[in-house]
Parts: C-alpha cells; structure tokens; sequence
C-alpha cells in the first residue's frame, strides 16, 4: 500500500482530484467504483467543477455503486444511490445506461447480487473507497474474507449507528448488499480514502496493525496499486 499522507484537507481533495482527472483522461473508459458516505464529497464537488467547466468528461466511464442499505424508503437521502446522485451523478455527463447500482428494493436481492458481480464483467479498473471506524470497505464488515462475493450482507451495530448521519427515516439499516471484496481485490487500482480526526484509530490501526479480516480495508494492503489517501486529522496518531 502506498500512503499518500497530505498536510490539509484541502491538498487532499485538491491532489485526489488532480489525480482522478488524469486517471479518466487515460483512460476515459475506466469502469469505476465509486462509493457514498462523507468523506468522497469534497473530491466529488470538485470532479463535478471540472465537468461543468469542460475539462473532464464521464461520456464513455461506467460507474458502479459501491453498496447500499438494504430496509430504506426509496426516497430516503440516505440510500447510497440518492447520496451518489445529490453529490456527483447529477452534476456529470455520465450516461444514464452507463450507471449499475445495487437494487435493494428488488424482491430477489441475492439474484441482484450475483448479475451485479457478473455485469463487473472483465474488472473494475479504478475503486474508490471509504473506510468504516470499524475497519469496513464497503458494506464488507469485519470478518469477510478476501474472496467474497457482490452479496447481501448483514450490517456491523456500528455500521448501523454510522447510518444515522445519513438516513432521514427513524429505522436505521440492519443490512444491505455490497461490491464483495474478491471484486475490489480485482481492481486494477484502489484508492482508500480517509479524512477527518474521526478516522485516526482505524488508520492507525490499518497501517500499523496486522493484515486480517478483522479489519478487512488491511486486506487491500498487499495489492499492488493500492493508494491510502489520508489528511492532516486522520493521520494524526501515525
Ligand atoms: P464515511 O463512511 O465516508 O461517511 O465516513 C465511510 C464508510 O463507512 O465506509
């Protein structure tokens, strides 16, 4: 794993940017994971300023949803594909066809699962991902195993509780369903981000603890292009 430790939130989002931007004009047809939560929201308004002004383009990317809570009402802002929508889809020229997300509304969500991993087809060229306080990449929650599958999943009580800052309806989600991490080992690239004083412990805890899935974001560490991209206040017990 490669740390990419910045002095300031603003040189972090400024750097993940400039480097997305590049990534996407190498490639402009990168299937791309891209998740919800906080911490990708700065870099997503200013991916979107680099759309509107012209200088970037998701006409040929795909984008695939990284998971979503399972139990929400279809309308609730905190469904990963409403917070993806508020903060990136609706700014960006990606076309409605080249988007996946995960359906957990459908009445068959292990089926949704499976043609979801399929249509990754030939593998995601570049994830992006958050990291949970309690060491989770996506809904993959402590204890998966490196080659699990797209798959329903059953939530961590503190993945339940981070739910709260984003939900609106009073029941907070219980599971959901997730890119599995066999999938986001595939990728051709990954980036791990974590911003805030929130995060220390479990950067700390990823970059000086073992490899185990007890913390399944340290089972990224061994890909080779891998990139932990951290800010002043989440680096700040390393
Ligand atoms: P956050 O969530 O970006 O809102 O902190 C990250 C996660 O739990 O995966």
């Amino acid at each position: 794993m490669n740390v990419l430790r910045f002095d300031s939130e603003a040189s972090w989002v400024q750097t993940a940017a400039e480097l997305f931007a590049a990534r996407l004009r190498e490639r402009p047809g990168s299937r791309l994971c891209l998740p919800a939560g906080n911490t990708p929201l700065p870099l997503y308004q200013r991916l979107a300023e680099e759309v509107r002004r012209g200088a970037l383009t998701f006409a040929q990317a795909t984008i695939f949803s990284l998971d979503e809570y399972g139990g929400l009402a279809p309308d609730d802002p905190g469904r990963c594909a409403s917070m993806l929508r508020r903060h990136l889809l609706d700014h960006i020229d990606l076309p409605a066809a080249h988007l996946h997300q995960l359906d957990t509304l459908a009445s068959d969500v292990d089926e949704v699962c499976r043609r979801y991993d399929a249509s990754i087809g030939a593998g995601l060229d570049l994830t992006l991902l958050g990291i949970g306080r309690n060491g989770h990449v996506g809904l993959n929650e402590p204890g998966s195993a490196a080659d699990s599958a797209t798959r329903r999943v059953a939530l961590h009580a503190q993945s339940t509780e981070a739910a709260a800052a984003y939900v609106r309806g009073a029941a907070l989600p219980t599971w959901g369903a997730t890119i599995g991490l066999r999938r986001l080992l595939e990728s051709r690239e990954i980036w791990l981000l974590a911003r805030g004083p929130a995060k220390a412990h479990i950067v700390e805890r990823l970059v000086r603890g073992p490899v185990d899935a007890s913390v399944p974001a340290s089972l990224l560490r061994e890909h080779p292009r891998c990139w932990l991209f951290i800010d002043d206040a989440s680096a700040s017990r390393l």
